[in-house]
């Protein structure tokens, strides 16, 4: 297997789903206006964390990504908490003392709620970008002895077309059929290249060494049928929730490398009545449609076995799309998610191999992929429910938070620690 040596291998969190008592943030108050299952103390990882280190050691892990959490490090507008910030720098510090690269995100989906009481449109105007930069500054000069490599943004387009197309996230803003205004055209996409923009140049002049990237959901498009059509329905498709930002980014040299953040297969048929002319076989539009609606449009959903959360496993997509991106951008790749939402930790083994020789394929292929974070750690709030299991340790949450492998930990491990050998 072609890992090279220093390959990075690890997992990755986000602060929200794992830390605990983030009662700051715009999701906490998204739970309760929606009376979805509240994230309350998570996984308890704000205090725990030393316990989420030894997990990562007894993997071999020599990389881990986390993010900062920004309405506990900025509960008010202009207003910093040191401690928390010294609590990431000791939490950095012990990462890299166990040999364990800390790889720190400055935005995954939660923002503070003072931000749209202040802003109610949101990103929608520019007042975010100087308050996120400003938040940006303040952890790069807390963290940069402890870190060096950063992601300003997890996902951008997951969480604008959750919060500001569909409206099922915060801020619950409904662009549907609006989406190339709202979202092209100098809209929302071009205003977080912007601040990703801004945000990699005030790392760099505080941190010249630092290498600043982005993470990007990308999955693997297939067109719904063989026509035409279909794959110019693709194509617009890929190009608002893939290419457009990493178009504008890559070509550009914004780009220290590309985190891929890679799930599923996506079929994409045409459709005039939808935006974009398209219609993406998401699972959560066919549940936001109803099934006779979503196929009448022309949807289809793959036919291979699904995860828990409905995403159908198609590990050859992780190569292909590794592949695609970096013959596209030429920028080395960072895996910064991948992971199977499965209770019985049954289906993790196969997922874990099939995907890891898949991403291999592509790098055999010429792709540069320097590392592959697995999602998840531990066991963590999926944005509005505990219930999919992520993490290669589960969490009991009634018994003092423990930890616990599960089942694909101890072949992480073993695949870990023989750099892919055991594959
Ligand atoms: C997100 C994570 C999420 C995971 C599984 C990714 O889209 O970055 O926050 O938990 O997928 O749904």
């Amino acid at each position: 297997m072609p890992f090279p040596e220093g390959f990075l291998w690890g997992c990755s969190t986000a602060a929200y789903q794992v830390e605990g008592g983030n009662t700051g943030s715009n999701w906490a108050a998204w739970e309760a206006k929606k009376r979805l299952e509240p994230c309350g103390q998570a996984a308890n990882s704000w205090e725990m964390w030393r316990e989420d280190v030894r997990c990562l050691q007894e993997l071999h892990a020599n990389a881990y990504r986390f993010s900062v959490e920004w309405s506990r490090v900025c509960p008010h507008p202009g207003e910093f908490y040191d401690e928390a910030l010294e609590r990431y720098a000791a939490m950095a510090r012990s990462l890299r003392l166990a040999g364990i690269r800390p790889i720190v995100c400055l935005h995954h989906f939660s923002e503070p709620a003072w931000l749209y009481e202040r802003h109610p449109r949101g990103w929608l105007g520019e007042e975010p970008v100087e308050h996120f930069l400003r938040f940006v500054d303040r952890v790069v000069l807390a963290l940069r002895g402890e870190v060096s490599e950063w992601v300003t943004f997890n996902e951008p387009l997951v969480w604008l077309m959750f919060g500001y197309g569909l409206g099922h996230w915060p801020p619950g803003l409904r662009h549907l059929f609006s989406l190339e205004r709202t979202f092209l055209k100098d809209g929302l996409i071009d205003r977080v290249a912007r601040a990703h923009r801004e945000a990699r140049r005030l790392i760099k002049s505080a941190q010249p060494e630092a290498k600043v990237g982005l993470a990007q959901n990308v999955a693997d498009l297939e067109p719904a049928r063989a026509r035409v059509e279909d794959l110019q329905a693709l194509q617009s498709w890929d190009r608002l929730v893939h290419g457009h930002l990493l178009d504008v980014l890559g070509s550009a040299g914004e780009l220290d490398f590309l985190g891929l953040n890679y799930y599923t297969r996506i079929y994409v048929a045409a459709s005039r009545l939808l935006p974009m002319g398209a219609m993406p076989g998401y699972g959560e539009l066919e549940a936001a449609m109803g099934k006779p609606l979503f196929h009448l449009l022309g949807g289809r959903r793959g036919e291979g076995a699904r995860t828990d959360m409905g995403w159908e496993v198609v590990p050859t997509g992780l190569g292909r799309v590794a592949l695609r991106l970096w013959n596209a951008y030429k920028v080395p790749l960072l895996v910064t998610e991948n992971g199977i939402a499965d209770a019985t930790g049954l289906r993790r083994e196969d997922f874990l191999r099939d995907h890891l020789r898949s991403l291999a394929w592509a790098m055999g292929q010429g792709a540069d992929v320097r590392g592959y974070l697995h999602w998840s750690l531990v066991d963590n709030y999926e944005w509005g429910s505990f219930t999919p299991r992520f993490g290669l340790y589960s969490v009991d949450r009634a018994k003092a938070f423990k930890r616990k492998p599960a089942n694909g930990a101890k072949l992480y491990a073993s695949i870990v620690k023989s750099n892919g050998a055991v594959l």
